[in-house]
């Protein structure tokens, strides 16, 4: 198939990479020049294990290209991907939706024939409906579907993570563009994910409830291990002990510094606000 992801940055690079790998045209354009021109030059701009030789064979066999071009992608491409980020916004807690809906704006500009838009960014549940309503100021509702695709990988795992994932998650109003969604996923499904279509805003959702769910896990236990200290407890054995539960599970559940890196803490007080707004 042919693709087109927008954002080049963690997700849309290994995702395109890994989409060029299963055999799919892919265009990746970024609107940061310099990270066209070092990818152009074969230089990977963060570190993912095994995503070097990835870019490098699929950008020798023309499967993957790197671009500033955005007219000229999602003219090529079937499939667009939006993988922009959604920082927490500076005023609220809430995600910071202007690189999607700027994104969304330029992408209506150049729909020449049927496209299939994708949201990989994290974004909260209705952000389907405004970035179909960006597009349809622009384009007839006939020549689009926008469809809500999250992406779960993890930094540092995040090609295998991407090749064999626990689940596929695809949200869409529409089943002939959910069978396409299937389609492209076929090669991972086989080797075992597991495919999950549901609505656009269900998708959406499940998103946010699964890493809020899994920062959770993390409060929890560093709660526990506060009464454990105060008992002497060790909170290790609580921890093996109640992961021993399978309703419960052994993941998530390591007493320590509480929760970071680049997804839990923004998404959590997204959902918040998702929450509180509704
Ligand atoms: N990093 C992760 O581990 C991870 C995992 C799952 C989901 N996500 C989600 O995926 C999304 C992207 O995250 P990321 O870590 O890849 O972000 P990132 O900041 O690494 O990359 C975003 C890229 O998009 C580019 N961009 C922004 N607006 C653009 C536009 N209009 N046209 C072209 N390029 C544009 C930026 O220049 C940047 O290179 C976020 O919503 C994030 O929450 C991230």
């Amino acid at each position: 198939m042919k693709i087109c992801m927008i954002g080049t940055g963690y997700v849309g690079l290994v995702s395109g990479a890994c989409f060029a790998d299963l055999g799919n045209t892919v265009l990746c354009v970024d609107k940061d020049k310099e990270k066209i021109t070092l990818l152009n030059q074969n230089q990977i701009p963060i570190f993912e294990p095994g995503l070097q030789e990835m870019v490098s064979k699929n950008f020798s066999s023309g499967r993957i290209k790197f671009t500033n071009n955005l007219k000229m992608a999602v003219k090529n491409s079937d499939i667009i991907f939006i993988c922009v980020g959604t920082p927490t916004s500076k005023k609220s807690h809430s995600a910071n939706l202007n690189y999607v809906f700027q994104a969304a704006k330029e992408i209506s500009k150049f729909i020449n024939k049927f496209k299939i838009i994708v949201t990989k960014s994290t974004v909260p549940i209705t952000t389907g409906d405004k970035i179909e309503k960006i597009i349809a100021k622009k384009k007839r509702k006939k020549l689009f579907e926008v469809v809500s695709n999250p992406e779960f990988l993890r930094e540092g795992e995040a090609i295998r993570d991407f090749r064999f994932p626990d689940r596929i998650i695809v949200g869409s109003n529409n089943k002939r563009v959910t069978k396409r969604l299937e389609t492209l996923y076929e090669p991972l499904i086989k080797k075992g994910a597991k495919f999950f279509s549901t609505n656009r805003r269900g998708a959406e959702l499940i998103k946010y409830a699964s890493n809020a769910f899994l920062a959770t896990k993390i409060s929890y236990i560093n709660e526990i291990s506060n009464l454990c200290e105060k008992t002497g407890v060790n909170v290790e054995d609580v921890s093996i002990g109640i992961g021993l539960d399978q309703r419960i599970g052994s993941r998530f559940l390591r007493a320590g510094p509480a929760y970071g890196g680049s997804c839990f803490p923004k998404d959590t007080k997204a959902i918040a606000v998702t929450a509180d707004s509704f």
